[in-house]
């Protein structure tokens, strides 16, 4: 039918099935953050617009063409946040974190909104769980964070994810670099995609990190920003990779990755399963930010953080069938007749406070559909409450697995028992 209503395009309910998933993911990042002494953060999902615009650079694609932007009913102009990282600075500096001791280290789960062309593994509304350090340029910090995603990815379930990581120095590196860059494309220009040759004029970095041209030669011989970094950034990096040596975790250095947002500098890296399929891509990615305080009106303050897709791990823990096992309740009553009914609900009731979880059967069905929705629920017991079992002030515990026998008990002992048989 044509009027009707669906959930906007590429954006998807999570359904209980698919919201335990999320749950199981955000639980087992939010502990391996805990265990690297990150504490949660929650700022709002719609920003001022300038947060943004200010912090993404002009020509990411993000500002470009991704960001929902709208005037609120008082004028004002917000954007729905296309991404964690300018939020949590924005906080950073609202709340003179700067004087609490140095770095701050926060994490955040939630959805965030980009106007992307929907497909597999990319969505308009998507879910990170990310990772900030703020205050501090320690080689050490930016292999901090890449452990702790590592870890993640680890803890969920997800094996076999390939770490690529790179340094684009400072913004002097970059502007020698990006001379160079031009140089080298130039004579190449017109047999680039429509993409890079918009991308040559505004920002020929991303030329570099085009789907369209990654196997054009000249984006494959040009120049690498590996041999423009200055000393002190040389320096950086290496410090970072012997961090990462010294804590047994692999990677490929690639001078290609530049990222798709404009705060970065130094380090920069993305985690991308090794059999990636079609276009889900990277799962996650990172990079310091050290000028990215400054462009919100704050005092220079160096930061490394990350971003984990939580669609894409979803996806790649589906397609690999490891899926946690689904929550079920502990028993079902079943109420047959009308007494029936009401000693149920409230030896219902008294489970439940006793802290077990239960499905109230529906009274009015027949034993054996009765039994039949019991057995599809996963209960692991049935209490059978009919209007003899109410007039005695009983219930009937029918174990649904494996072959103890049914018993008549007492309701006052009826949590007791089963409990027992649950084990
Ligand atoms: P990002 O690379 O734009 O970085 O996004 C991080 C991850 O979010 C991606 O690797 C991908 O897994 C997932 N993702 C991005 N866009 C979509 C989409 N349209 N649909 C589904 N998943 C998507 C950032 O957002 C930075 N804030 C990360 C960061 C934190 N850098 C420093 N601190």
């Amino acid at each position: 039918m044509a009027d009707e209503l669906r959930a906007p395009r590429g954006m998807h309910d999570l359904l209980p099935e698919d919201a335990a998933l999320w749950a199981h993911i955000r639980d087992t990042a939010e502990a391996v953050a805990h265990r690297f002494g990150y504490r949660p953060i929650a700022t709002p999902i719609v920003e001022d617009a300038k947060v943004f615009l200010r912090t993404a650079g002009d020509e990411s694609d993000i500002i470009q063409k991704e960001v929902y932007l709208f005037e609120d009913r008082g004028n004002d102009r917000l954007a729905l946040r296309p991404e964690g990282t300018a939020g949590v600075c924005r906080a950073y500096l609202e709340h003179g974190m700067g004087s609490w001791p140095q770095p701050v280290r926060l994490y955040y789960f939630g959805p965030f909104f980009r106007y992307d062309r929907p497909q597999a593994g990319r969505y308009r509304q998507l879910w990170q769980f990310g990772a900030e350090a703020i205050g501090s340029d320690s080689p050490a910090l930016d292999a901090e964070l890449i452990d702790l995603q590592a870890t993640l990815y680890r803890e969920v379930g997800l094996s076999d994810i390939a770490l690529r990581i790179n340094s684009i120095g400072t913004a002097a590196t970059r502007h020698l670099y990006m001379e160079a860059l031009r140089a080298h494309f130039a004579p190449h220009v017109t047999t680039l995609s429509r993409d890079s040759q918009r991308r040559y004029e505004t920002n020929i970095l991303r030329v570099l990190d085009s789907k369209e041209d990654a196997g054009h030669p000249a984006v494959q011989g040009a120049p690498s920003i590996l041999d423009f970094l200055d000393d002190a950034d040389r320096g950086h990096f290496e410090a970072v990779k012997a961090h990462l040596d010294s804590l047994g975790i692999a990677y490929e250095v690639d001078s290609r990755i530049v990222r798709g947002l404009d705060y970065y500098s130094r380090t920069v890296w993305e985690f991308e399963p090794r059999d990636a399929e079609g276009s889900q891509g990277a799962v996650g990615g990172g990079g310091r930010y050290d000028g990215l305080i400054e462009l919100l009106g704050g005092v220079h303050t160096p930061a490394v953080g990350f971003g984990v897709g939580v669609d894409r791990i979803a996806l790649n823990l589906k397609a690999r069938a490891l899926m946690p096992p689904a929550a079920t309740v502990d028993v079902v009553t079943i109420p047959l007749g009308e007494a029936g009914a009401a000693a149920a609900v409230r030896a219902a009731s008294l489970l439940r406070a006793a802290g077990l979880s239960v499905l109230a059967g529906i009274p009015g069905r027949s034993m054996k559909a009765a039994m039949r929705g019991a057995d599809a629920s996963g209960a692991a017991v049935a209490v059978i409450i009919g209007d003899r079992e109410a007039a005695e002030g009983v219930a009937t515990v029918k174990p649904l697995r494996g072959n103890a026998e049914q018993r008549t008990v007492a309701l006052d002992g009826l949590a007791d028992v089963v409990r027992g048989v649950i084990g």
